[in-house]
């Protein structure tokens, strides 16, 4: 096929190297972490296996009403007996880390007491395998799968789930020590919070307003702190802890000072109940006044506990909100989506891939954060097998490519972002959208556990082998 000449010149130009061997143009760091993410419930299935507890997402799926499709996570991927394929689809693809989460209900079946051993084995077995294929695990000790029987004592409604949890984390961490570099406390305080809490969309779907709602957060916050202790006591001194938080990345309306400084503001004030408590050890005043009576009760020794230092800070980033500079107590305002603003299949992912421009980079000027991993990024599709099998999935193509690019761009800026991790290796159980929103590279039909990669899993091979976008 005769391509112009001008073409051609420039197709040179892009897969130039350059005296590292990395791209010219638009590469990555050297050493960059390329990765895969899942989680333990939307994956393993096997709920009933070697002993396993029940959790508050059993309960909640195997309530009629709550899933949209009427699914459950009994099956899954079935990733706990299919963990060695799946680690060969990753192997495949040539990522260096992968982000998985340890069921709490595998290891401490009612909440605490007394381990699981086979519970307890399977994760040794799972990293072990990770390293004989030359992947770096990194591991989430909660990823919402709650042991029912905390719940059945308040859950997070009770200070004593945060010192369960420390001790689970602590007792899990030390049993893999050695073979897992970096620890993730929690994933995304705010969500399940906000919708397993705060709203009835997701387990325990309890509701609550006011102080109540407030004093959850504030014990999930506790034992995110407590567990960063005892993860630390736990394990060898290069051992990393952070957590993965999920943020609504702020980004300015457009690059103009005043907007800038406004989506700075906004990355403090908006994240004052998480990232910013986290990382600062306390709550901003704007955030106690706004709260009022609503406020958490606690104490300067729990603000201690919470601001405990990390070595990292996982962003799980899809989107964002862009914000311009007011006139107001807040010195910002949120620009609202018009009805035409762009989404993908899930309707709450607005296409912004300036979310991975400005996310990382406004978060670490904010908050002083030195090192950043993205923990998720990605999107559900609906692309489905065609004629031939193939899964041409061009839009999490495009969400990637331009999403990545972002990414690029801002760390040649200065972002201290380290890593990358693709949400998700494989279709899963998307929680309360069921097996409605399918977020893997990899296709996988729940009727036969067969594994297909789409055409993303072939652009994202392609990315990683090249370290540049
Ligand atoms: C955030 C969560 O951590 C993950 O469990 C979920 O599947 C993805 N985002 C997509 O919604």
């Amino acid at each position: 096929c005769a391509m112009p000449l001008a073409a051609k010149t420039r197709a040179a130009t892009v897969a130039a190297t350059d005296a590292q061997g990395n791209a010219a143009k638009r590469a990555f760091p050297r050493g960059f972490v390329w990765g895969t993410a899942t989680a333990a419930y939307q994956v393993e299935g096997a709920t009933g296996a070697d002993g396993r507890g029940e959790s508050i997402w059993d309960v909640y799926a195997h309530t009629p009403g709550k899933v949209v499709d009427g699914s459950n996570a009994d099956v899954a991927d079935d990733d706990y007996h299919r963990y060695p394929e799946d680690i060969a689809l990753m192997h495949a693809l040539g990522v260096g880390a992968y982000r998985f989460s340890v069921a709490w209900p595998r290891i401490f079946p009612d909440g605490a007491g007394r381990p699981d051993a086979k519970g307890v084995d399977y994760y040794k077995r799972l990293v072990d395998a990770l390293h004989a294929a030359g992947i770096e695990p990194y591991c989430t000790l909660y990823h919402w799968d709650l042991p029912e029987a905390l719940q059945r004592k308040g859950g997070w409604q009770n200070r004593d789930t945060a010192k369960a949890f420390a001790d689970y984390a602590g007792y899990m961490a030390g049993q893999l020590d050695g073979r897992v570099s970096h620890f993730m406390t929690m994933n995304e305080i705010s969500t399940f919070i906000g919708n397993g809490y705060g709203s009835t969309a997701m387990a325990p779907g309890l509701g609550l307003k006011g102080q109540a709602l407030q004093q959850a957060r504030h014990h999930a916050l506790l034992g995110h702190g407590l567990a960063v202790q005892a993860i630390r006591t736990a394990t060898n001194a290069k051992t990393r802890v952070g957590s993965a938080e999920g943020i609504d990345a702020p980004m300015p309306a457009f690059d103009a000072p005043e907007h800038v400084a406004a989506a700075r503001k906004a990355a403090v004030e908006e994240n004052a109940g998480y990232l910013t408590a986290m990382h600062t050890g306390r709550y901003t005043d704007l955030y106690l006044e706004t709260l009022g009576a609503a406020a958490p009760k606690f104490t300067a020794e729990e603000m201690r506990i919470i601001g405990s230092k990390t070595d990292f800070q996982g962003l799980n980033i899809y989107t964002g909100n862009y914000y311009i500079a007011a006139d107001n107590e807040r010195g910002y305002e949120a620009v609202p989506f018009p009805a035409s603003y762009p989404r993908m299949q899930s309707s709450w992912i607005q296409f912004a891939p300036d979310a991975l421009y400005w996310g990382p980079k406004l978060m670490a000027e904010a908050l002083g954060i030195g090192a950043i991993y993205i923990t998720e990024n990605g999107t559900s599709s609906t692309a489905a097998p065609d004629a031939e099998g193939r899964v041409l999935d061009i839009d999490r193509v495009m969400f990637l490519r331009q999403y990545l690019g972002e990414l690029q761009r801002g760390i040649a800026d200065g972002a201290p972002v380290r890593g990358y991790f693709l949400w998700s290796l494989l279709d899963n159980f998307e929680w309360s959208r069921g097996y409605s929103e399918r977020f893997g590279i990899t296709w996988v039909d729940f009727a036969t556990q067969k594994r297909t990669p789409k055409l993303s899993s072939r652009f994202y091979r392609d990315v990683i082998a090249r370290n540049a976008i």
